[in-house]
């Protein structure tokens, strides 16, 4: 927690504990009157002729007229200032005692949106520290691709994006939590292998739930310096592993082939519970398309006759029913902006390069013809 917020809350608890005195002394000065005048009226009938007020010795116009109205005086302009002094200084604190109390209510929704997190495992496939990608267990239907008779269930694992940089993807407008609105459309919804959470995507968890987690998501976002390091540190080991890649190829790799891939978080080793046999999941060919669109030299050079837009497409990314390119596509949340973490020249070079893919060569055959006797053995 930050220091003015240490204190902001700090002051918070200490008008509290004003209050709580202040309600005390009253309380008890209360306490004391009742008990007193109650005392006092159990004096025997009758009584009153001497004790009522009006009986006894008045004081004389003299005495009315100087020290004690000076007194009443007095009472009354020290009240005055009370009220003078006491309501600017609440007003004062006022701000202080509500964003504190605002500060408390959400950590309080931060530390609820951790325990869900915990609960619901987004660390178990996200990551304990939410940074990297890890690989989350999943069970994928892939159909027929190694029998036609048979379909083949396999369980593999799945790469998961890291999530403390979500919001330099998605959201990369929103300056407070108020504003974020992607990342809980895809926390509602789901997205691909991962299911969906909120009630309206069919999910266990309601409006607070998910506001609780994307609550917790924002507290733990890195700054847009860090997750440039990181994808530069990302950049330097990929380039070394694949020397004979350009530059734009390891990009596209590491930000994008997850979702313009065929296969691509799938790929690496996996079983076959039908048979237990082992298998390789191979991604398909390079932007063939997963859950985003396949991309290649001819849709890309129709749909953006400039690169300049390409490149500010990929820097920006897809808004809610914002038209891009050519044509008038209603973005759908689904492509992210890549501009607080790639620089220009990052950037460039991946359009260059999907610029460079072959629609020929992208055409995934998902079928194989039989023979008309039916033997495809
Ligand atoms: C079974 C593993 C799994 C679990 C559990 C899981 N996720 Fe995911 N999540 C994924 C995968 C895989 C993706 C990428 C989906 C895709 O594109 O196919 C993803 C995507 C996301 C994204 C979008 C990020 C991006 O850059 O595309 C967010 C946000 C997210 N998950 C948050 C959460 C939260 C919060 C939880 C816990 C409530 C959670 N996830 C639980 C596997 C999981
Ligand atoms: C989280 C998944 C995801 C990632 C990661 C992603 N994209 Fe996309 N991309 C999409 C989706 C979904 C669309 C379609 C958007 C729409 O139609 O509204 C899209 C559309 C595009 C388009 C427009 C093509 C067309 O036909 O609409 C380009 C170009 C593109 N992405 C490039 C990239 C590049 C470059 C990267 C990596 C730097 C990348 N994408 C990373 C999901 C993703």
């Amino acid at each position: 927690m930050s220091g003015p917020g240490a204190l902001q809350l700090l002051a918070a608890s200490t008008e509290r504990s004003i209050a709580i005195v202040l309600m005390a002394i009253v309380v008890v000065g209360w306490a004391i009157y009742v008990f007193v005048n109650i005392r006092q009226a159990k004096v025997e009938v009758g009584s009153e002729v001497e004790l009522a007020p009006n009986r006894g010795k008045m004081p004389d116009d003299e005495e009315l007229e100087g020290r004690r109205l000076e007194k009443v005086q007095a009472f009354g302009v020290l009240m005055l200032l009370i009220m003078a002094l006491v309501l600017p200084i609440y007003w004062m604190l006022e701000g202080g005692r509500r964003s504190g109390a605002e500060m408390a209510f959400s950590e309080a929704a931060e530390n609820r949106g951790e325990a869900l997190a915990a609960e619901q495992e987004c660390t178990d496939c996200h990551g304990a520290d939410l940074g990297g990608a890890r690989f989350a267990p999943v069970v994928l239907d892939i159909g027929h691709q190694f029998s036609d008779k048979e379909s083949y269930v396999i369980s593999t694992t799945w790469e998961a994006p890291s999530l403390d940089d979500v919001f330099t993807r998605f959201d990369t407008d929103a300056e407070t939590l108020d504003e974020v609105s992607e990342v809980r459309q895809i926390l509602v919804y789901g997205r691909g292998v991962m299911p969906a959470w909120g009630l309206d995507g069919g999910g266990p968890l309601n409006d607070q739930e998910i506001d609780d987690l994307v609550a917790w998501l924002w507290r733990e976002r890195i700054s847009d310096e860090e997750a440039q390091e990181r994808a530069k540190a990302r950049l330097a080991i990929e380039s070394a592993a694949n020397p004979d890649r350009s530059e734009g190829a390891v990009l596209f790799d590491l930000h994008c082939a997850r979702c313009h891939t065929p296969r691509w978080p799938g790929r690496g080793p996996a079983q076959l519970p039908n048979n237990g046999g082992l298998i390789e999941v191979k991604p398909g060919p390079d932007g063939a398309g997963r859950y985003g669109p396949s991309l290649n030299g001819v849709s890309l050079e129709r749909l953006f006759p400039e690169i300049e837009d390409h490149i500010s497409f990929i820097s920006d990314g897809a808004a809610d029913n914002v038209p891009f390119g050519e044509f008038a596509r209603l973005g759908n949340y689904g492509m992210p902006g890549f501009g607080r973490v790639l620089d220009e020249d990052e950037i460039r070079a991946i359009a260059e390069y999907e610029r460079g893919l072959d629609q020929e060569s992208q055409a995934v055959v998902g079928f194989e013809l039989l023979d008309e006797a039916g033997d495809d053995q």
